[in-house]
Formats: structure tokens, C-alpha cells, sequence
């Protein structure tokens, strides 16, 4: 039986990609199957989530298996004094899977490299979050039919987002046009840039967020400004609120346009837009639940 980590969605090839999508099709069909019994997982969540933890942990239970873990590491003896390394040593004796959410960029690598159970990333500092990714690829494969050769614009925190950086490289299989909407101080970090113009990726930078972006878009990707990365706060309420979009930004939207989301939005989709069929980031998040059903099987090398 094949077990790895998903650290980076760098980890995963096309195939596998394409594997996790139709396991999450599957899911989709029937998420309650018992494939996970006798199984136990933890959950370590050093940073607050919502969707990200209770889908994973929606998941194991609809699967038969069991979650161990912590939502407010306060509760920890990480507040003792206890390193990362020792509690991943600690709960690795103890589980079969390991899924965690970290305030560092990086900790998952390590954490994977130190346990011996596999290690499912759930949000890394700035830096991934595939499994986001795989609802999000879910999410535009269902509302596209098609993954490839799509016009897909990323707006907002561009710099602190982690979503955005791991959906740009999964992407890469799949021939994206990319238009990055973000202020100057929000922009697509270089390394990020580099990965597309080394792939021969075509993308297009903006700082104003306007109706002929839209316009063109198939894919509206919109993210929160990533308030917990800020050291100077002062920074954040300069950009907080720089883009809003509207309801009335869309009239002239293509129609097989779909709004992404990853949630929680703060002020950058009005309410207003929540009614508009092009809305999509509730049902985006309850993709999550399959997505990481398959992802769960799909690292414990479990055949459905
Ligand atoms: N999208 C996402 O990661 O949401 P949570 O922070 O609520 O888990």
C-alpha cells in the first residue's frame, strides 16, 4: 500500500491530479463509505480554520475512521515549550494520517520529513494549500467541463495568498491564460512569475480592478487580504479594503463565468453578489468535502 505526503501540490503530478478529481467525483456520488475503519486521524490545526478542518474531519467521519487533534494549539504543550518536531514525533505513534495547518511557511515539509505516518498540508503560512487547490480545480472542472485553456484571474492579496500560489502551479498542466489583479504592495511575488514565464504561461498584470477584466475572465478568483501575515498593521488598513466586487461589475460578464472564492471573505465580494448564478464559492467549499475524501485515500493509498 503506497502512502505519501501531499506537502506542496508540486508533489502531485497531472495524473494525479486528474486521479484525486475523479475519486472526488466518486465521493461526490457517495461520500459514506466505510473505507477508513479502523483508521485514526489527526487534525493539528496552529492556525484558526473553519471549512479547511471540519470538511477533513467531515470527511474521516463519513469515511468510518476517527479524528484526534486541536483547534487553538493554546490548549497544547507547544504553550510549554514543546517543538514541532517532538509533537509530530508524539502524534505520529498515535495516528495514521497527519493533516496540519501551520503559521510557517515550510512546516509541513518538516513536519513530513520527521513523521512516520503521511502528512497532508492544510495551509502553510504564506506559501501552499493543496487541498484547497484540489476543491478549487474540482470546483472549475464542474463549472467549466474542461480544465484546460481557461482564462483565470486572481484578485486581491496576491503576495500572502497561499491559495493563489498553489492554484497558479496546478494550473501549469492546463494551459491557463492568468490575469493577477492586486496592488502594488499585494502583487504576485517574482518566484511565482518566474514558474510561468519558465513554462511559457502567458499572464497579465493589473492594479485596476475593472469591468474589462472581468469581461474576459472564465474564472474570477477572489481572495481576502491576509491580514495575520501583516507585521505592520498599519500596512494592512492601507490595502484592506482595496477591491470590492459588485453585482453590477458582472452585467456584461461572460456567461459560463464562475466566482471563486476560498473563504472566509472579509469585504471583497458584496452580498449583493451571493444571489447571481455566476456565484460559486459556497458550493466551491462543499466540493472541499470530497476533494478531501479522495485526497485522504489517495495518501493512504486506499482503493475505492
Ligand atoms: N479556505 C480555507 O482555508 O478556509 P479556512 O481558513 O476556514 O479553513
Amino acid at each position: 500500500m503506497k502512502r505519501e505526503s501531499l506537502v506542496s501540490i508540486t508533489d502531485y503530478s497531472k495524473e494525479d491530479i486528474l486521479d484525486v478529481l475523479e475519486k472526488a467525483s466518486q465521493f461526490e456520488q457517495n461520500p459514506n463509505r466505510r473505507v477508513l475503519e479502523g483508521k485514526v486521524i489527526a487534525t493539528l490545526f496552529f492556525e484558526p480554520s473553519t471549512r479547511t478542518r471540519l470538511s477533513f474531519e467531515t470527511a474521516v467521519n463519513r469515511l468510518g475512521g476517527r479524528v484526534i487533534g486541536f483547534s487553538d494549539a493554546s490548549t497544547t504543550s507547544s504553550t510549554k515549550g514543546e517543538t514541532l518536531k517532538d509533537t509530530i514525533m508524539m502524534v505520529s505513534n498515535y495516528v495514521d494520517l497527519i493533516i496540519m495547518r501551520h503559521y510557517l511557511d515550510g512546516a509541513a515539509r518538516y513536519a513530513s520529513e520527521i513523521a512516520s505516518v503521511p502528512v497532508v498540508n492544510a495551509g502553510d503560512g504564506a506559501n501552499q494549500h493543496p487541498s484547497q487547490t484540489m476543491l478549487d480545480l474540482y470546483s472549475i472542472y464542474k463549472t467549466q467541463g474542461r480544465l484546460e485553456n481557461l482564462n483565470i484571474t486572481m484578485v486581491g492579496d496576491l503576495k500572502y495568498g497561499r491559495t493563489v500560489h498553489s492554484l497558479l502551479m496546478a494550473m501549469s498542466h492546463f494551459k491557463p491564460t492568468f490575469h493577477f489583479v492586486a496592488p502594488e504592495e499585494l502583487k504576485m511575488p517574482e518566484e511565482y512569475k518566474l514558474y510561468c514565464d519558465s513554462l511559457h504561461i502567458p499572464y497579465v498584470e493589473h492594479q485596476d480592478f475593472t469591468e474589462e477584466v472581468i469581461n474576459q475572465a472564465d474564472i474570477l478568483y477572489m481572495t481576502r487580504v491576509q491580514r495575520e501575515r501583516f507585521t505592520d498593521l498599519m500596512e494592512y488598513e492601507k490595502v484592506k479594503n482595496v477591491y470590492t466586487l459588485h453585482n453590477q461589475m458582472l452585467r456584461d460578464s461572460k456567461p459560463n463565468l464562475r466566482i471563486l472564492h476560498p473563504l472566509p471573505r472579509v469585504n471583497e465580494i458584496s452580498q449583493d453578489v451571493d444571489d447571481n448564478p455566476k456565484a460559486y464559492y459556497f458550493e466551491q467549499a462543499k466540493n472541499g468535502l470530497y476533494a478531501r475524501q479522495a485526497i485522504i485515500c489517495k495518501v493512504l493509498g486506499i482503493e475505492i
